[in-house]
């Protein structure tokens, strides 16, 4: 449904990222958005990912409604549909031990110790971060593994939903 974004900060003077922003993506699809530097592309998976919650409009996602009054209760079911992969791996993983990084997103979900454990080593060997990178520090890492690593935790909960930031730079 129709969304706007306004950000409001000394940088930028009050102005919309996102205007009139209106579009349906259906079960199955494989959505691209490209467009230039600033033109909004982080802003829109945020609002998808409820991470920031549009000025005005509304996100209807699988028929229910999000504006800027919903609760947070509300925005964290919906955000249990996504794995979103950040722009920056450096800003999206904070654990200091690569294993660990992915475990905790598991975990996040109730999974227990082992069963964290099992998936994340399970998605790492999937995604090409070999065992003998698991103990490595994160920050040891390349931005490239760094964004393997991040695709990692956002693939281990199996979500219904994937956002991809910019997920082949690096
Ligand atoms: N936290 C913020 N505070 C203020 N303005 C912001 C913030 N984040 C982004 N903006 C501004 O909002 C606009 C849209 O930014 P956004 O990051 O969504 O663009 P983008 O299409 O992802 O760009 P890029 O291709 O560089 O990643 C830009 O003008 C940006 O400078
Ligand atoms: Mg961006």
């Amino acid at each position: 449904k129709q969304v706007n974004y306004l950000y409001k900060s000394f940088l930028h003077e009050n102005s919309f990222s996102l205007n009139n922003l209106s579009l349906s993506i259906n079960s199955g699809e494989f959505i691209l958005v490209a467009g230039q530097t600033g033109s909004g592309k982080t802003t829109f998976l945020r609002l998808l990912d409820t991470l920031i919650l549009p000025s005005n409009g509304e996100i209807n996602f699988d028929g229910q409604i999000i504006n800027n009054s919903s609760p947070e209760k509300i925005l964290m079911k919906v955000r249990r549909n996504f794995g979103f992969v950040f722009q920056f791996p450096q800003r999206q993983l904070f654990s200091p031990i690569v294993l660990d990084d992915v475990e905790f997103a598991a975990l996040n979900f109730g999974n227990n110790k082992a069963e964290a454990s099992k998936k994340a080593k399970e998605v790492l060997k999937q995604i090409g971060i070999e065992e003998d990178l698991w103990e490595h520090s994160v920050f040891n890492l390349s931005v490239g593994q760094m964004r393997k690593v991040a695709i990692a935790g956002a693939l281990v909960n199996q979500p219904k939903y994937l956002l991809l930031d910019e997920p082949t730079s690096g």
